[in-house]
């Protein structure tokens, strides 16, 4: 089974963003324990800074047999992004590290979530050791 796992602008950046709602670890960090959590699944880890190339890279879906997409600020004004995600016949989780809604208002309205298979937020690395785990027991 192979899964992508995306991560939007500043994601880059865990380690240095607020401890409060990111916690410390890096994104490398967030690689290694999903690898070492599910040690029998593949998986293609993507980061990017920029709406494009995060759209196709959401267009090689055929390749994968769920997304896991932590879109980052896109999230809550990305059109571009929703449209591409409706089209894509595959389970899509929307995770966020952070609690969004209990967060500035702009955080609390999701573009991409009408367009998710389901969405989770607020449990910090295991927002996406969860959407792994629901794909890996809904294919
Ligand atoms: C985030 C929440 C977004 O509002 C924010 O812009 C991010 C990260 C999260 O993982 O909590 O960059 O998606």
């Amino acid at each position: 089974m192979n899964i992508l796992v995306i991560n939007g602008p500043n994601l880059s950046q865990l380690g240095k963003r607020d401890q409060n709602h990111y916690g410390s670890f890096t994104l490398d960090d967030l690689k290694d324990k999903i690898i070492k959590k599910f040690p029998d699944l593949t998986f293609d880890f993507f980061q990017s800074n920029h709406e494009g190339e995060i759209i196709d890279q959401l267009e090689a879906y055929m390749d994968y047999d769920g997304i896991v997409i932590n879109p980052g600020a896109f999230t809550h004004y990305s059109y571009a992004i929703r449209d591409c995600i409706e089209a894509i016949p595959k389970i899509i989780i929307e995770v966020h590290i952070s609690n969004v809604y209990n967060r500035e208002d702009f955080r609390k309205e999701s573009v991409i979530s009408p367009v998710c298979t389901g969405k989770i937020s607020g449990l910090k690395d295991y927002s996406y050791i969860l959407a792994v785990e629901y794909i890996v027991n809904n294919l």
